[in-house]
């Protein structure tokens, strides 16, 4: 019998935790939709209790998606599971609402954090799995830090939660500690030891500490799991949790090894979701990134080229179309229409509302006036940089910068600001050690003006790379902006890296302003 592997992907929650990325609710409702057109089974959408900004993302999500079960996560406290409760509410079915409870079972968890004897951890947790049955029949308990926990506690349990009817049991690698062939076995033991094991689906959930988060993966699935935790990219806390793609790439390559299981994952949505997640989180792709960096299909020796123009599968084991990389082939240029574009857009796996397309189309056209050639890689740009946005309250009006040799950089900047029916435009110069520096320090005084603050947020990261070929390519920037320990990312695409720069650095205060913790009370001058 054919075994369906679920997939549970928690890139909005274990991924968000990832240092420096921070997403706003629309970014995270960006990719939530990206996710249920990649064809997961599950959405982790947040932790409804840690913030009033993942609690609002949660409720968002549960508004919005309608073919994927959504998860919230809660410690085994029933106040967390009152706000999973509340944040899942606009969910159209009830069982579509998954409740995440955890606890530590680990003796170092249970003895320094929790300090609690371990029959009071499987009283609370079994309360918690009961508190939150109350609300939906989809209940999935964790065992945090499993892979350090004594196997006979852990099916002991087990046994508990699934008898208070947890109906998904997990069973995390907390700090990516063990070996594939040990966590395996804990499979397998509880498998065989568990009495009612067979009223629930395990799950696993690894870190990848020792590099191992994918390999465990794989391991638990032979041994009894059904459910598969992970992330687009690999992203998560410290070096991440298991790479969704991975995951999914090595099912489907390796069917003649996994000829009984099978994801309902539409590979070709793998690459564009990969790219939203990287675009909007600011977190990049290493180049040599299994399934999804940007070498990974690509062949520098001349004897592997050679071999690949015989015949493909000589050095390649699946092919980059499965995934949906983009051919990079010559698509569209000056003369291409809005049919054109929209057919591209399609077969590169989007399905855009009118808005956004007409928005789309209007930015293409301008790049074609910049650009000769526009290659599958500015589309995805386009589409990202345009989906990514924050409903700015800042535009970018003009800039004009003068630099050279022996001259002293200086830039004057004008942006107009939104805020409610109103709208104003500020305007400053400045100089600084490069044309960049004296056009954020312009944008800086807009900022103070405008929010009437002293200091603004402080640049933390700046990146700069070609995303497509030819010498007309267009610049893209990534810059990471600090706030009293919060992140804001900003990206900007053009093919002048002056205005990637301004662009990026605008909608990463764009992110700031709307993060309205941030500048609460105070008064936007107009
Ligand atoms: O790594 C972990 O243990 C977790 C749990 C909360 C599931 O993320
Ligand atoms: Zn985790």
């Amino acid at each position: 019998m054919n075994k369906k592997i679920f997939i549970f992907d928690t890139t909005l929650r274990d991924g968000e935790q990832s240092p420096g990325a921070s997403l706003t609710s629309k970014q995270k409702l960006d990719i939530a939709f990206q996710l249920e057109r990649l064809g997961v089974d599950i959405i982790e959408a947040g932790f409804p209790i840690a913030s009033p900004g993942d609690k609002e993302a949660v409720f968002m999500i549960a508004k919005n998606i309608t073919n994927c079960q959504v998860a919230g996560l809660a410690r085994a406290r029933r106040e967390d599971i009152d706000a999973c409760i509340e944040s899942l509410k606009p969910l159209k079915k009830r069982d579509l609402a998954r409740i995440h409870t955890f606890i530590a079972t680990s003796n170092i968890h249970i003895k320094y954090k929790l300090k609690m004897s371990k029959e009071d951890v499987i009283a609370t947790a079994v309360n918690a799995v009961k508190y939150a049955k109350r609300f939906t029949s989809n209940i999935e308990f964790s065992c945090e830090d499993a892979g350090r926990s004594e196997i006979d506690f852990l099916c002991k349990i087990v046994e508990e939660a699934i008898k208070a009817g947890a109906t998904t049991i997990n069973i995390p690698e907390t700090v990516g500690y063990t070996l594939p062939q040990e966590y395996g076995s804990l499979f397998k033991e509880l498998v065989n030891r568990v009495p009612n094991i067979d009223k629930c689906i395990l799950s696993t959930h690894c870190h990848n500490d020792l590099g191992l988060a994918v390999a465990n993966s794989i391991s638990a699935i032979l041994n009894g799991a059904r459910q598969v935790e992970c992330t687009i990219n690999g992203i998560g806390e410290r070096a991440g949790n298991a790479s969704l793609e991975e995951v999914v790439m090595i099912l489907k390559t390796r069917k003649d090894y996994f000829d009984k299981f099978y994801t309902d994952i539409n590979t070709k949505e793998i690459y564009p979701t990969s790219k939203l997640v990287s675009n909007l989180t600011g977190i990049v792709v290493q180049p040599n990134k299994a399934i999804v960096g940007a070498n990974a299909f690509k062949h520098e020796s001349g004897i592997h080229q050679d071999g690949v123009l015989k015949k493909r599968q000589t050095y390649e084991i699946m092919s980059a179309k499965d995934v949906g990389v983009p051919s990079n082939e010559l698509v569209l240029g000056k003369h291409s229409g809005r049919h054109a574009l929209d057919k591209r857009l399609k077969q590169l796996g989007y399905s855009l509302d009118k808005k956004i397309s007409n928005k789309i189309f209007y930015k293409f056209k301008q790049l074609c006036d910049k650009k000769k050639y526009v290659f599958d890689e500015d589309i995805f740009a386009l589409v990202n940089e345009e989906v990514g946005k924050s409903e700015g309250k800042l535009e970018l009006k003009y800039f004009h910068i003068s630099s050279g040799s022996g001259i002293l950089p200086t830039a004057t900047i004008e942006l107009e600001i939104k805020h409610g029916q109103k709208t104003k435009c500020f305007r400053q110069a400045d100089f600084g050690d490069g044309p960049i520096d004296a056009a954020y320090k312009a944008i800086d005084k807009i900022i103070c003006e405008m929010l009437n603050i002293c200091v603004t947020p402080k640049l933390v990261d700046y990146s700069l790379k070609a995303i497509s070929s030819g010498k007309d390519a267009q610049g893209e920037v990534v810059v990471k902006l600090e706030y009293n320990k919060t992140t804001f990312t900003g990206r900007g695409i053009s093919t002048d890296v002056v205005e990637a720069s301004i662009k990026a650095y605008v909608c990463a205060l764009n992110n700031f302003i709307l993060n309205k913790k941030m500048y609460k009370g105070v008064k936007i001058h107009l």
